[in-house]
């Protein structure tokens, strides 16, 4: 194992561990000798990623954005491993619709800001304290490239991703002494099921949908879940241990225009 990113007996949460980047970087994480404590609203997927661990690893059924649920997940932590190491609060929701801020429609707005803002502070509510309380660990935020540039025809996403990286900064200042990292990663598109819809994917054709999304990128494509999940591996990393409250951008230099 590269050492690099030996996670053993490192213990995690992973929120969204159902789909995607979340089930994907559980994957690895379990490859690499973490103890997994793994949430997301979606029972059904939660047991298929569970199913596919080496590890046997705590799985809690439930909406990041409930207060009760996130302050379960720590500790569930704390009780089966004794602490908390590095948390990623990656559960998020796609914008439904496609429409210009002239056509907002509020509901949409409080929808996006309830659980892609509000999980993430959440989480972070109850997993900075156990982090202080040892002087040690590491947060990782998924924002989004919408969380750092306007994003056409989904404003109200666009919002609760800029959201996230004023929280992730934030924290980083504030419990710096205490030896914490806080981090945001901020991902051009790549093709989880977030992507494969019909908002984004109106065709159903993944290739039309590459093409479509990744025509003003310079390396015109989109990303794959891989590519996210090996960043988001490298950001955690226990050796990776100055680089705080930053967003990262893995986007194919989208953001270098
Ligand atoms: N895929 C992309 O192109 C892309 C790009 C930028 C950012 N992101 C972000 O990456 C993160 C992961 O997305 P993904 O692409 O893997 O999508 P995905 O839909 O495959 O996975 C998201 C997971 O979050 C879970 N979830 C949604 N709402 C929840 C809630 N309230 N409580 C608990 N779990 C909840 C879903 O059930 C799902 O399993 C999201 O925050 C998303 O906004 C994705």
């Amino acid at each position: 194992m590269d050492p690099l990113l030996d996670f053993t007996d490192h213990s995690i949460i992973v929120t969204g561990a159902a789909s995607g980047f979340g089930a994907l970087l559980a994957e690895m994480l379990d490859q690499r000798g973490a103890s997994l404590v793994l949430g997301d609203l979606n029972q059904e997927g939660l047991e298929r990623t569970a199913a596919k661990l080496k590890s046997s690893a705590i799985t809690l059924v439930g909406d990041v954005a409930d207060e009760e649920y996130a302050q379960s997940l720590v500790k569930a932590a704390l009780e089966n491993y004794g602490k908390l190491d590095i948390a990623v609060n990656n559960a998020g929701i796609a914008p439904p619709q496609l429409k210009s801020l002239a056509e907002l429609d509020i509901d949409v707005l409080e929808q996006q800001l309830n659980v892609n803002t509000r999980g993430v502070a959440l989480g972070m509510k109850y997993q900075l304290g156990a982090m202080a309380a040892k002087q040690s660990g590491a947060i990782l935020n998924v924002s989004s490239m919408a969380g750092v540039s306007g994003a056409p025809l989904i404003g109200s996403y666009a919002a609760a991703k800029h959201a996230v990286i004023g929280l992730t900064k934030t924290a980083a200042v504030e419990f710096g002494k205490a030896n914490l990292r806080i981090n945001a990663i901020c991902p051009f598109f790549a093709a989880t099921p977030m992507v494969d819809n019909p908002v984004l994917n109106p065709t159903d054709n993944l290739e039309d949908v590459n093409q479509r999304l990744a025509a003003g990128s310079p390396m015109k494509r989109i990303g794959t879940v891989e590519e996210m999940v090996n960043v988001m591996l490298m950001i955690i990393s226990p050796h990776n241990t100055f680089m705080s409250g930053q967003a990262i951008n893995v986007d194919g230099a989208m953001s270098a225009w």
